[in-house]
């Protein structure tokens, strides 16, 4: 543990306008480019990145302000390793956005164009990030940098969990250098992407320094293959508050997590059982089927320092406490009773080396069909039961549903992991694993894709589409 905790840069509006209805939209500005950033000590790392930085800025608003996103392709027009065209498409996950600005897949934009984004930002409080989401190189692109925080609050989350400085994002990814610093790429059986750095925020096994009190942290997977068993080397429980869709309706204590790709979970930890002086580890226990290194079992550490003064530890103290009850969300109240329809998925590929596929179907089907073939066609306002059953052997798959957010009903026939009780976008479909997932198609109609979030997967070409209210036409 030796780099410096690192804090994502803020994103300020550019500017704020009021809609026709009096809501308030703030305008942003994000460009992409080329840029060296400093990850390890004495080394360049030639990056691409939102703003040029990795991660990206993080935007941070309140529930019911509009955004207006003014995303610039300025990046090289080809990638500078590996030299395929930089088409990007932003995807901002874990928001119910129209079509047109979810980042679907083949709605690229060129070198020396832009496009704007426009995102609602009605939902319950919610980590959010957006991530580049280009076809067929996404997993090259986010790697390369390009990813970064959205954060939405709401007046629910503000009373129950800590804010400020006390309100920590966790971006959690891994990655390979060359001698020279530069990033080194290595997906070429397209089964996975695995590093033997674990960056946390853009930096190597960091240290962060915390006071002896309760801190929220929000953890993103943003690796693109490895998953993660994440523990605390005193083996003391931490406290699971919200999901990828928010807070869960109670707090979930345990001493691990399986955490694959793009998931999100909110974590409460309590430093005040610590002594200052004392070193806490966030230590990795792994999963089946990533490929481990020496050091992939850290993934940062905490240093517990002197409390400051009185005044300071009693400015906020109902955010000093890890509270029981928290909130159930609206899927979260849905049951298999609700559902109009039930549909299953199963994942897998035929042999390594030829395409990964959700029933059979991969997204070069969908790009053969003109984009008309569809592998579901929810009415709008439709509760849904999707099954999802995992026939590839030794892989584990995190399937990503754009739109909604989902409840776990059932994992193998049984309840579904304490963690996972709360409102979910992506699952984690471990070896010969089924899930049954519950879901409501809305609030938008148009098309919507649903992909494994192992980004080789999902390029190659793990990726299907639905229709919400479409299918009558
Ligand atoms: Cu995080 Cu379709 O992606
Ligand atoms: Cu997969």
């Amino acid at each position: 543990y030796a780099a410096a905790f690192y804090r994502p840069a803020p994103l300020r509006p550019a500017s704020t306008s009021v809609d026709a209805d009096g809501a308030t939209v703030n305008h942003y500005r994000i460009t992409m480019r080329q840029a060296d950033a400093q990850i390890l000590p004495r080394k360049k790392t030639s990056i691409l990145g939102y703003n040029g930085l990795f991660p990206g800025p993080t935007i941070e608003l309140e529930q019911g302000t509009r955004a207006v996103v003014k995303v610039r392709n300025q990046l090289p027009k080809n990638h500078p390793k590996l030299g395929y065209l930089m088409a990007t498409s932003t995807h901002l996950h874990g928001s119910a956005t129209l079509p047109e600005y979810d980042g679907y897949a083949s709605d690229v934009t060129p070198a020396g164009f832009y496009k704007d984004y426009h995102y609602p930002n009605f939902q319950p409080a919610r980590t959010l990030w957006y991530h580049d989401h280009g076809v067929h190189f996404t997993a090259q692109n986010v790697y390369s940098g390009l990813a970064g925080l959205y954060l939405m609050h709401d007046p629910v989350e503000r009373e129950l969990l800590p804010q400020g400085a006390f309100d920590v994002p966790l971006v959690i990814s891994d990655a390979m250098f060359a001698s020279d610093g530069s990033l080194g790429y290595d997906d070429r059986d397209r089964s996975g992407l695995w590093g033997d750095v674990i960056l946390v925020n853009g930096r190597p096994w960091p240290v962060m320094k915390v006071q002896p009190r309760v801190y929220r942290f929000r953890i993103l997977n943003a690796s693109i293959s490895r998953s993660y068993r994440p523990t605390l080397s005193t083996g003391d429980a931490v406290h699971i508050v919200a999901t990828d869709g928010g807070l869960m309706p109670a707090t979930q204590s345990v001493r691990n997590w399986r955490h694959g790709p793009a998931e999100r979970y909110e974590v409460l930890i309590d430093f005040s059982k610590y002594r200052p002086g004392q070193r806490i580890e966030l230590r990795n226990l792994s999963n089946p089927n990533n490929r481990d290194y020496d050091h992939t079992n850290k993934i940062m550490a905490f240093d517990v320092v002197a409390p400051p003064s009185e005044s300071a530890m009693k400015l906020d103290p109902k955010w000093n406490q890890i509270p029981g009850t928290l909130a159930g969300s609206e899927v979260m109240q849905l049951t298999r009773g609700d559902a109009e329809e039930k549909r299953s998925f199963r994942v897998q590929r035929a042999d390594v080396g030829k395409p990964w596929t959700i029933n059979e179907v991969t997204w070069e089907d969908v790009i053969a069909s003109n984009f008309k073939l569809a592998s579901a066609d929810p009415r709008l306002g439709a509760v849904e039961v999707w099954e999802f059953e995992n026939k590839s052997g030794g892989w584990f798959h995190p399937m990503h549903i754009h739109l909604v957010d989902f409840k776990i009903l059932s994992r193998n026939g049984k309840a579904p992991f304490p963690y996972e009780r709360g409102p979910k976008d992506v699952v984690y479909v471990g070896e010969g694993e089924k899930v049954e997932l519950a879901m409501k198609f809305g609030p938008h109609k148009g098309r919507y894709m649903v992909h494994c979030h192992n980004l080789p997967h999902e390029d190659h070409s793990m990726m299907i589409q639905f229709r919400v209210g479409l299918g009558e036409d």
